[in-house]
């Protein structure tokens, strides 16, 4: 595969262009493969993603769209991990998207991986960064350093996503009339608010809408100052990183205030990729996603993620979640995840319970003792590497495997 090199790389470009990094694609490359077992011609078909424990590279293959899960423990490694994946898919030619950072932490994937993690890189592998952005919806006031503000258009809006910032449900007839019928005439929201105020409605239903959309304004959460093109982005090779630090605040009043802005990315990723206007093959990390979609509670994005995770599949998007909670993954996930992820640190007992979720799954004894026997004996190497176990539900393994670091710099300072 040739390379293009559209950023400022540092060190990092003299390293890809003559090393065994550009072995993607190269002969050497199948070779090795070719020993694994697996059927793959070239990197692009595979993340090259740790040492399985009988001293061969584990790979997870890009053959067929899927699904992975992380669960774990916090320092586990699921962003550790996470990241090396967005490093391997971005330099495979993917489109990559982190739609929760919650914590700014893959700002820093900008930077080659620092030297403490150097010496854990597989031979022909070298520290390099990717080219960033970091979007920060104007919602949140603060914009740390290297964040780009971002807001929605009015015409990213539907009446349906008025409706729910004003709190009205179909019962509220008279508001929902007044919302319905000015919507399609606005030409923005200090114009739709106008319309509102001009409606021969009561008064305290007006007030009520109207209080709430000033809020919006007062927020920023919709304008034309700072929109972008996320799908052009993506399409010319950055990896897309949407930060919700801070995101609790809004999370009891008015979620969808964070919320709206991932699913409207959630529906132009799935538009553009029907459309053609995002050409490559996508990917979408969805990091602390039991904090974004809780098994338990009903929201908007829980049910857009989910409807989506059907539909993107056809698209040609691959989606990766990960998750601090066990129970915190909703079933239809878990069910539809071809790779589960297991850390060290989990107990085998949460394990095989998060396993047995999982409705297809085939529980011969014989697998399940391979899990638990894998489990049982996971422990940190003395230099600090953190072993995994990871299921592939379609070929049936359970491999214990010891996982390559990123390639660009992990934030470690949380
Ligand atoms: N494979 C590995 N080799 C070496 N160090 C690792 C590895 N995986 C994780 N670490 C170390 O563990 C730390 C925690 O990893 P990471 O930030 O990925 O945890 P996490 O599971 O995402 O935690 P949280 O749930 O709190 O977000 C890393 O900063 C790194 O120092
Ligand atoms: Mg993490």
């Amino acid at each position: 595969m040739k390379f293009e090199m559209k950023f400022d790389f540092t060190a990092g470009e003299d390293f890809l262009r003559n090393t065994a990094m550009s072995e993607f694609g190269n002969p050497a490359a199948k070779t090795l493969f070719e020993q694994e077992e697996i059927e793959v011609e070239t990197f692009k078909n595979a993340l090259r993603i740790g040492k399985r424990a009988d001293g061969k590279d584990y790979f997870i293959s890009l053959k067929e769209i899927h699904r992975q899960v992380l669960v774990g423990k916090t320092r586990c490694g699921k962003t550790f991990n996470m990241r090396r994946m967005s490093d391997l898919f971005y330099h495979s030619g993917y489109a990559v998207i982190h739609l929760c950072d919650l914590f700014n932490e893959m700002i820093t994937s900008n930077q080659p991986l620092q030297t403490k993690f150097q010496r854990f890189l597989p031979k022909g592998e070298f520290p390099v960064g990717v080219p960033v952005k970091v979007y920060r919806p104007a919602i949140f006031k603060d914009l740390p350093q290297g964040n780009i503000k971002y807001q929605l258009g009015w015409g990213d809006l539907t009446e349906a996503d008025i409706m729910i910032f004003c709190g009205i449900d179909g019962r509220a007839v008279e508001a929902q009339t007044a919302i319905l019928q000015n919507f399609p005439k606005a030409t923005g929201l200090i114009h739709f608010i106008n319309l509102i105020k001009n409606e021969k409605i009561r008064a305290q239903t007006k007030n009520r809408i109207i209080t709430k959309l000033q809020f919006l304004i007062d927020y920023e959460f919709i304008g034309d100052k700072w929109n972008a093109d996320i799908i052009e982005d993506m399409e010319q090779g950055n990896v897309v990183v949407i930060h919700l630090e801070g995101y609790k605040k809004w999370e009891k009043s008015s979620p969808y205030l964070y919320q709206l802005p991932v699913i409207n990315i959630l529906r132009r990723i799935a538009e553009a990729r029907k459309t053609g206007k995002l050409s490559k093959r996508t990917v979408i990390f969805i990091d602390e996603a039991a904090k974004m979609i809780p098994k338990r509670k009903e929201g908007e994005l829980k049910e857009e993620i989910l409807d989506n995770v059907d539909m993107t599949a056809k698209l040609g998007i691959f989606m990766i979640f990960a998750s601090q909670l066990e129970d915190g993954i909703p079933d239809s996930i878990l069910d539809q995840s071809r790779y589960l992820w297991f850390p060290y640190s989990i107990n085998s007992v949460d394990a095989v319970n998060l396993l047995a979720r999982k409705q297809h799954y085939d529980f011969h004894p014989a697998y399940k003792r391979d899990l638990l026997r894998q489990l049982l004996d996971l422990k940190p190497t003395p230099d600090g590497r953190l072993p995994w176990v990871i299921i592939d539900d379609t070929k049936k393994t359970v491999w214990k495997v010891f996982p390559y670091p990123p390639l660009s710099n992990h934030k470690e300072s949380l």
